[in-house]
């Protein structure tokens, strides 16, 4: 592939399609950005109670996400350190120790057994075969350094030297909280509705964050979403019109971006929507007048939908939901998605709220046959030898980004326009070319957290 700054042109705001569908580009990026980001692994509603586990994925890696007996998280690697065995094999659980099936080394997770949970437990003949000599120190299953839990969510990296997951989002925590508080602001008042739901999607990863992160103009995909009277912001299709106070603002050093009010607002008056039940519709005009308590005259934000950066995406209102995107190949994908709901609302509200999941973006909804569409048949045409040789256009709006005084870091850019795609490219580029974290985040410290990444022997 060509030089990463001949993929990502910044001055004229074109992008190459070989980033789409090039082997060597998605290798690097799995070493580069995906052994390197914080990444999203799991809600804590999967892993309640001690000894639960859910299997997750870190790039192309799986990891089992683990609450120890002693209640502490863990990102572990899911493949036995003696010959590779994907050492779990179901999709969630609760297990005080993992036993892989091929030879039989088994790891502990209670921290009375082995000094870290995650340590290697038992060796068959350890005291024959290997004589004793077998040091089951050195050979625990390998972990990620760092793990963040976070308002009910888990967010893991590879590299000790990320910096503080605060650090890492920004003053575009205050877009995460509002997603992850609940209606009344209540901090981390969140619950997963259901499961997750899954789809493989023969399309590139990067199609999808780049469209949560601020795609507007791609509202004409959504008409059937329109016509069926179930588009959040009660859209008629495409517009040309910009709303004033609606815009889409970015973080140009940390890739992350949103469509959201401008920058801040004063709390709307209540607007009844999506309740049909009075008992919903109650509860939701009580969360506002808590909500209006809680903050009184402070500004605040409010979003519908973002990206941070690099795979997982979120929308803040009605549907309130995080997607993640893992890559398989250049050329596919598996997108993850969990719906939320305030934690401690009536069963009533969470009702209403899976309904309308299902029916906007679940198996049986709009959405994301529209979206997978376009992402699978733009990759498909962007692999061919002519093709795959010339360049997607992302210039509207290229030079009016405006900074914006009181969020840190950010620009506004308007509701139409592809200023935070070039700043999730920019952040792409960055991160290719970065030799380390302290290139990608100047300032910022290695990460405090000891943790062991290979075996030492
Ligand atoms: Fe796991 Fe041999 S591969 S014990």
């Amino acid at each position: 592939p060509k030089p990463i700054d001949e993929l990502i042109v910044q001055e004229t705001g074109l992008v190459s399609r070989e980033i789409f569908v090039d082997e060597e580009v998605f290798k690097e990026e799995l070493s580069r950005v995906f052994a390197r980001a914080w990444l999203f692994v799991a809600h804590e509603d999967q892993i309640a109670k001690n000894g639960d586990y859910v299997v997750s994925k870190m790039g192309t890696d799986t990891v089992i996400v683990t609450r120890d007996m002693e209640g502490e998280v863990h990102v572990l690697l899911n493949t036995c350190t003696h010959r590779g065995m994907r050492l779990c094999r179901n999709d969630m659980g609760n297990a005080r120790t993992f036993s892989c099936p091929y030879h039989g080394w088994s790891y502990s997770m209670d921290g009375r057994i082995v000094e870290t949970p995650g340590d290697l437990a038992g060796v068959p003949g350890h005291a024959t075969y290997y004589h004793g000599e077998l040091d089951k120190k050195d050979w625990g299953l390998v972990r990620a350094p760092r793990v963040k839990v976070y308002k009910r969510t888990v967010w893991a990296s590879w590299d000790p030297e990320a910096p503080e997951f605060e650090d890492y989002l920004g003053d575009m925590r205050q877009y995460l909280d509002y997603a992850l508080d609940g209606r009344d602001g209540s901090p981390g008042n969140n619950e997963m509705i259901g499961g997750i739901l899954k789809w493989r999607v023969p399309s590139n990863w990067k199609f999808a964050p780049e469209n949560f992160i601020g795609d507007n103009y791609h509202d004409i995909s959504h008409r059937s979403v329109d016509l069926v009277g179930i588009n959040p912001s009660g859209g008629t299709g495409r517009r040309d019109d910009e709303p004033d106070d609606v815009t889409t603002l970015g973080f140009p050093k940390l890739g992350h971006g949103v469509i959201g009010e401008m920058p801040y607002f004063a709390e709307p008056e209540f607007q009844p929507q999506w309740q049909t039940n009075p008992e919903v519709a109650e509860y939701y005009r009580q969360s506002h007048e808590r909500r209006v308590e809680r903050f009184g005259d402070e500004p605040r934000v409010s979003m519908t939908v973002g990206t941070i950066f690099p795979n997982m995406s979120f929308h803040g209102r009605q549907p309130r939901t995080i997607a993640v995107f893992h890559p398989i190949s250049p050329t596919e994908m598996e997108m993850w998605r969990i719906f939320l709901v305030d934690k401690d609302a009536p069963d009533a509200v969470k009702d209403m709220a899976r309904h309308y999941h299902l029916s906007y973006s679940g198996p049986g909804g709009l959405t994301e046959s529209d979206d997978m569409e376009n992402w699978s048949y733009a990759t498909d045409s962007s692999r061919g030898e002519i093709s795959r040789s010339i360049y997607f256009n992302y210039e509207m709006g290229l030079g009016h980004a405006r900074e914006v005084p009181h969020l840190e870091g950010a620009v506004e850019n308007g509701v139409f326009t592809e200023e935070n795609a070039r700043i999730f490219y920019r952040r792409w580029a960055e991160f290719m070319k970065a030799a380390s974290w302290r290139e990608l985040h100047p300032g910022v410290g290695p990460g405090p957290k000891p943790g062991r990444l290979i075996p030492t022997k």
